[in-house]
């Protein structure tokens, strides 16, 4: 396959950025959409240009490094990490255009890669639970409901790729916090923290700059692992649950 990339150029957070054209040749339909970048990276240092940067760990659709916007689409399609994304899914002699994330919150470090570090000050806030020292407990000593047990793990599948912020018109990241909220939430385990948890995340999601929630509900559907748009319904009856609990004491 032969394509045609139009790529952000970006030297730092403070420098402006554009579009830049590269074509690319000998895409084989079986490459990952990371794997087709290489190509041109190999290209462009061989050519003593500058590689295009972007973000990636795992490439297993884990970890949530790959941010990229593709054809305006966040991972470029629904429902899968642009690790994961195939060039199977274009044509030969297609023009992709491929941005970073777009968000206040998330400025760009250079090109393709853009700063998530607000989404672990979000984790700080609350995203762990208090565990007594000493041996390891008895696997069975804290009985989970299976109906508690399977809604955490629906929620721990967030991996923190940030496609609900990229995705959203407000910059909203509530998806995510829902999602590691809940997540802990729903736990026996996660009940010291609950009120505290669900008060401090919202707030300090606040503080990073990112926008409120409109219910528009591109950030489920740009959600590479499906995390349900009600996940912000269940968080918004915590967050009101615990206001109330904080202001009569
Ligand atoms: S590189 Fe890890 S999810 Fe894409």
């Amino acid at each position: 396959m032969k394509l045609t990339l139009r790529v952000w150029r970006q030297k730092d957070t403070r420098a402006p950025g554009a579009m830049e054209e590269y074509d690319v040749d000998g895409v084989s339909p079986d490459m990952s959409f990371l794997e087709m970048l290489d190509t041109l990276n190999e290209r462009l240092t061989l050519e003593g240009a500058d590689p295009v940067a972007f973000d990636h760990d795992c490439r297993e659709g884990i970890c949530g490094a790959c941010s990229l916007v593709i054809n305006g689409d966040a991972h470029g399609r629904e429902r899968t990490t642009a690790c994961q994304l195939h060039m199977r899914s274009f044509r030969d002699g297609d023009t992709i255009d491929v941005e970073p994330w777009r968000a206040a919150a998330f400025p760009v470090v250079r090109d393709l890669v853009v700063d998530r570090s607000a989404f672990d000050r979000i984790i700080q806030a609350g995203g762990y639970v208090s565990v007594p020292t000493g041996a390891a407990p008895e696997a069975h000593a804290t009985p989970v409901p299976k109906a508690a047990a399977d809604l955490a793990f629906e929620h721990a599948e967030c991996i923190g790729c940030g496609a609900c912020v990229a995705a959203c018109p407000n910059g909203s990241a509530m998806l995510f916090t829902s999602a590691k909220v809940n997540h802990l939430n729903v736990l026996p385990q996660g009940a010291p923290e609950r009120e505290t948890r669900v008060l401090d995340m919202v707030a300090q999601m606040d503080a990073e700059g990112f926008g409120g929630c409109t219910l528009t509900g591109e950030c489920a559907t740009a959600c590479p692992k499906g995390i349900p748009l009600m996940s912000i319904t269940s968080m918004n009856k915590e967050w009101l649950r615990a206001n109330r609990k904080v202001s009569r004491n």
